[in-house]
């Protein structure tokens, strides 16, 4: 594919423009490092973690969903080698620690806590409970997606690198002579997923980092990089986390967290395997993959080729003129239908059809149906596929069901 000159700063803008993400507290000049989403990144961002739940946990038979705390307990970070280690040079030699400290309850009762780096400790505090509540047999996964907070020194690139981000993370448990297994297993199905969720393949690099490099839990790491347009960048990490965090834990807390092997009757302490995936790393590396410039009946155009499953908007109603009642009732009728059946669909009757293709194609949204004089007659409407500009006419009877199988 052809390079696009100032590809990063045609994305923020038509991020801002069209209602995907804006600064936070513009108003107020922005806030360096937080970024707020609008309508259509907030649906493109659910998009993306319905499909990783889907692919990560749904789908498999061992995996437990887990949402904890984001405000985390001193020890917890204390054990996990965050309050002593988490931290980045700054520019005079000292080391800052990039966790938000703040405190929780009031006068003697207040304690010391922080916004959590990362979702992973709230996996590992609760691994005791999932083994209580399901007795799940080795190997098996706890997941989660929320937000981590890290006051980074020097946020930029957009959501690249912000001091609030969300996460999708997992930490498998395995027996320790079966971590090499599951970190293939685990290496294949985020290829799987970079392919699934629309992030150009030919574009990720894998980085095996070397011994200094890694985080101080890590035994081996490979980042999958991703070529940004501001160079070769971490996209997400995948990391074999020993038994580091649940024997620290562990130690910490006085409480055992072990695993009883019923075959040998013995306990073991699992060892992990620990994809990681940052939502907004996603959000952007798909932008990037999908942003395209062309040209449709000789006019140049702007189109986000979004895979359908993550697309904010799966289908546009049109009516062919604004100013014609009875076209405008139909293609109402036919909308109100396909909201309900399909639940992204959107309304447009403003300017011309061209315009509105235009506005579409911008957005990534897959479909668009034009209401018009015949399909008054005949009862059928015209579909416009995004990526060929390719249109023809489906009878209404057919529409949902044509529609949601071209959506996939
Ligand atoms: N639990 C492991 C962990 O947090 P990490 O490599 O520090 O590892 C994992 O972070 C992922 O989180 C990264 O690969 C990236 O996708 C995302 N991420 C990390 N820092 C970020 C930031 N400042 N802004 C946006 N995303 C970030």
């Amino acid at each position: 594919m052809e390079k696009i000159d100032n590809l990063l700063d045609k994305i923020v803008s038509l991020c801002k423009r069209r209602g995907f993400v804006y600064p936070s507290a513009e108003i107020y000049g922005g806030f360096a490092g937080f970024w707020d989403y609008g309508p259509y990144g907030l649906a493109l961002k659910n998009n993306i973690k319905q499909l990783w739940w889907k692919m990560f946990v749904m789908d498999r038979d061992d995996m437990y969903g887990v949402d904890a705390a984001q405000i985390t307990k001193h020890e917890v970070l204390q054990a996990s080698g965050h309050v002593s280690g988490f931290s980045d040079p700054l520019a005079d030699g000292s080391r800052f620690n990039t966790m938000f400290r703040t405190s929780a309850g009031a006068g003697e009762e207040t304690a010391t806590a922080y916004l959590r780096p990362e979702t992973a400790q709230g996996i590992f505090t609760n691994f005791k409970n999932i083994i209580d509540s399901f007795h799940p047999s080795l190997p098996f996964g706890i997941a989660q997606i929320g937000k981590a907070f890290r006051n980074e020194i020097s946020p930029r690139d957009f959501i690249f690198r912000a001091r609030e981000f969300e996460q999708m993370e997992v930490e498998y448990f395995v027996k320790p002579d079966g971590w090499r297994e599951a970190f293939g297993l685990w290496q294949k199905k985020m290829h799987e997923w970079i392919d699934a969720v629309g992030i150009d393949a030919k574009k990720v690099y894998e980085l095996e980092v070397t011994d200094n490099e890694r985080a101080h839990y890590s035994k081996r790491t490979i980042d999958f990089e991703f070529d940004f347009p501001f160079g070769r960048k971490e996209l997400y990490g995948l990391a074999y986390r020993t038994d580091y965090d649940l024997s620290n834990h562990a130690k910490a807390s006085g409480v055992e967290l072990s695993y009883l092997d019923e075959e040998t009757k013995t306990k073991i302490t699992p060892h992990v395997i620990e994809p990681s995936l940052g939502v907004d790393r996603t959000v952007l590396a798909v932008l990037c993959s999908a942003y395209t410039e062309d040209e449709m009946n000789g006019e140049p155009r702007i189109v986000l080729k979004l895979k359908p499953a993550i697309a904010p908007v799966k289908v546009a109603v049109f009516p062919l003129l604004k100013n014609k009642p009875e076209l405008v009732k139909k293609a109402r009728e036919i909308f109100r239908d396909l909201k309900i059946s399909i639940g992204a669909v959107v309304f447009d009757d403003n300017g011309n059809i061209g315009k509105r293709y235009r506005r579409q194609d911008e957005i990534g949204t897959p479909f668009c149906v034009t209401v018009d004089f015949d399909s008054l007659e005949k009862g059928d409407v015209t579909v416009r596929a995004r990526d060929t500009g390719k249109q023809e006419r489906i009878p209404l009877p057919d529409l949902s069901a044509e529609l949601k199988k071209r959506l996939g």
